[in-house]
């Protein structure tokens, strides 16, 4: 099933960062990894807007039906990951890309198909590019007169 179009720019976002993960992971292994993880924790601001986002756009109709895991997993994962960032250490790099990692992964494979069997299920709709509780209004179904 194609991606919900909503959810697309997140997914362009995480291919980017698994992208960043592999670079990262490579120079620790060649442990030249230090201004690779100097450059990730300069530039988090754009992966933190990410984490806004998605915390704002998708998380409250999540909680509004139930979906108290998976909110609970994305939120912890979440302030991991910006608690690593704010550590200098190269240890703390491997476990930021390694939770990155998986972090994208959860989203990608479990809240990504839950959010859009719950919007065919009508439990969930897109409005304005927030995620909301309840069935889409007649007018933006394309099902009106
Ligand atoms: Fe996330
Ligand atoms: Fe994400």
């Amino acid at each position: 099933m194609p991606r919900q179009q909503a959810l697309q720019p997140f997914s362009h976002d995480h291919h980017q960062a698994l992208v960043m993960c592999l670079r990262l992971e490579r120079a620790l292994q060649r442990a030249e990894a230090r201004p690779l993880w100097a450059w990730v924790r300069e530039s988090f601001t754009e992966l933190e807007l990410h984490f806004i986002e998605e915390e704002l756009q998708l998380l409250p109709a999540l909680l509004a039906v139930g979906e108290q895991a998976l909110v609970s997993q994305l939120v912890v994962e979440h302030a991991r990951l910006r608690l690593l960032v704010r550590q200098g250490d190269l240890s703390a790099a491997q476990q930021f890309a390694t939770l990155l990692r998986a972090h994208v992964r959860f989203e990608e494979r479990q809240v990504f198909p839950r959010i859009e069997e719950l919007v065919q299920q009508g439990r969930l709709h897109w409005q304005a590019g927030q995620l909301c509780q309840g069935a889409a209004p007649l007018a933006e179904t394309g099902s009106a007169f």
